[in-house]
């Protein structure tokens, strides 16, 4: 078959339904399979699931507990630069084992005083110090409860404990447990080493982050977070960067713009967090940015949200666009992230067998109970709000340089997503544990016990359309909806 015209010799591109895993031997049992992976030059996950910036998906609520549940999350950016930083300081903190805002008692307030200031800031204890912070006791509900009726008007200095026992910044988890239990205390003062508090260690904070085993942490024990910056944003990826944050995301839907390309160097140069760039969707924008990028994200208008394609009339089909990107990357050791366009395990699978490391999704965790936004009920059925970032809504909230749109005289914006909402679905945790769940079981069928190794060993097979219509349930009218399948979302 001669086409008319040379410019319309093309080649095909695949997305999601358009491809299904070769099953092959196999010896690994799902639960078995090892999620982590590496999203950036230094950061890893235990899970390779990414939460997407945008503001009706990832602030500092949802960002911490992907953290703990093994992900990361991704803070939007239609907020202010100090809000930003507060973001990430909130996630940073978060069940950090040495508390820094530590409340302290002086050595003359009154037992009664210091039963109410307990009281008022929701603490059971607290370290006794001079002005110059120097530990000179301990006081807790028990040594105070005597004195309430009989003493109230005493002074700490008397209802105190004086032999302290106290640890050093360098304590571990298991250490302040050890202390806790040989003294019968629940509670560690930190000092330096002139005996001045730098925090506290409390029985409470060593066991809440025993529930998290498999959180993704940096070298200091905190829970890892990313921030998306604008193309041309500097001042927000460096508050972001002073915060701490651990990845800058730069957020552009078309990152193979040269001036994007020149101000995200710029951006690297400058912060010490790494910096992955994106969104892009081919070849030559992977051949773009590997040499400075420490990870590359991929998904030009494979969105739920997404009008991109339809508007603009361009864009990658999302398998496609993976592979080609991951032919480059992979060359030189850059991590991949696919992001858009995932709507089951199924298609998060597919995505690292195409080639990416982990993968980014908005609508699947936009309904869980930590996105921003709050419950509606419609027709007695309750939803969240989800909508793109390129939204009339959201580009009106700032952002709108992410389409490279931020002409301020032009007051009507060309959008390229929609303002939708999505079911109501619970605790972040299940919907993780479904998500998870199904990609452990792709690795069972394809027989490969790590990620590095399904990407290796994954193969695909195309699928016509009936075989499409057959993966789905077919021929039946479901009666109980599964936790993890929507007939909708197909
Ligand atoms: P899903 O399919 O997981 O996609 O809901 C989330 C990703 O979609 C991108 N995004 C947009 N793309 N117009 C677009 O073309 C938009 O308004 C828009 N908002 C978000 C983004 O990459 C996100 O992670």
């Amino acid at each position: 078959d001669e086409p008319f015209s040379e410019k319309l010799r093309v080649p095909e591109a695949l997305t999601f339904d358009d491809v299904l895993l070769r099953p092959k031997e196999s010896r690994v049992e799902p639960d078995d399979a090892d999620m982590a992976t590496r999203v950036s030059t230094n950061v890893s996950l235990n899970i390779p699931v990414i939460s997407a910036a945008m503001d009706t998906v990832t602030e500092a609520e949802l960002a911490i507990e992907m953290a703990r549940q093994g992900g990361l999350g991704v803070l939007h950016r239609n907020m202010s630069v100090e809000e930003t930083a507060q973001h990430v300081e909130e996630v940073k903190r978060a069940d950090e084992l040495i508390i820094r805002d530590v409340v302290t008692a002086s050595p003359d307030q009154t037992v009664r005083e210091v039963d109410a200031m307990m009281e008022r800031k929701g603490v059971s204890g607290a370290p006794v110090v001079d002005d110059d912070d120097t530990v000179l006791g301990i006081i807790s509900g028990t040594d105070i409860r005597p004195y309430l009726e009989v003493g109230e008007h005493d002074s700490v200095q008397e209802a105190m404990t004086d032999e302290v026992i106290t640890a050093t910044e360098e304590v571990s988890p298991r250490e302040a447990l050890e202390l806790m239990y040989e003294h019968k205390i629940e509670r560690v003062p930190i000092v330096d080493d002139e005996n001045r508090l730098t925090g506290l260690v409390t029985m409470a904070g060593v066991l809440a982050r025993r529930e998290y085993d498999n959180a993704a942490r940096d070298d200091d024990g905190a829970l890892v977070v990313g921030v998306a910056v604008g193309p041309f944003e500097l001042e927000r990826a460096r508050a972001a960067d002073a915060a701490g944050a651990d990845i800058v995301f730069i957020d552009c839907a078309h990152a193979h713009n040269l001036d994007v390309i020149d101000s995200a160097r710029e951006i690297r140069e400058e912060v010490d967090a790494d910096v992955v760039v994106g969104n892009i969707g081919t070849r030559e924008a992977a051949e773009a940015v590997v040499d400075f990028a420490d990870g590359v994200k991929v998904g030009i208008g494979p969105g739920s949200i997404c009008t991109t394609r339809v508007v603009s009339g361009s864009g990658m089909p999302q398998i496609t666009a993976v592979a080609e990107v991951a032919d480059v990357a992979s060359q030189h050791d850059t991590p991949v992230i696919a992001d858009g366009g995932i709507r089951y395990s199924g298609d998060a699978i597919k995505a690292i067998a195409a080639g990416a490391d982990a993968v980014m999704l908005g609508s699947y965790f936009a309904g869980t109970e930590e996105a921003p936004g709050r419950v509606i009920t419609m027709n007695g059925k309750r939803y969240k709000q989800y909508r793109g970032m390129g939204s009339v809504g959201a580009m009106n909230d700032g952002g709108g340089d992410r389409y490279l749109k931020d002409d301020e005289e032009d007051e009507e914006f060309v959008p390229e997503g929609v303002e939708a909402a999505t079911p109501y679905k619970g605790p972040l945790s299940s919907e993780l544990h479904q998500l998870v769940g199904g990609m452990q079981s792709g690795m069972g069928y394809v027989g490969a016990e790590t990620i590095p190794e399904f990407k290796e060993r994954s193969e695909f097979v195309r699928v016509s359309s009936a075989g499409q219509t057959e993966s789905h349930a077919h021929d039946v009218v479901i009666t109980d909806e599964a936790p993890n399948y929507s007939p909708d979302s197909n």
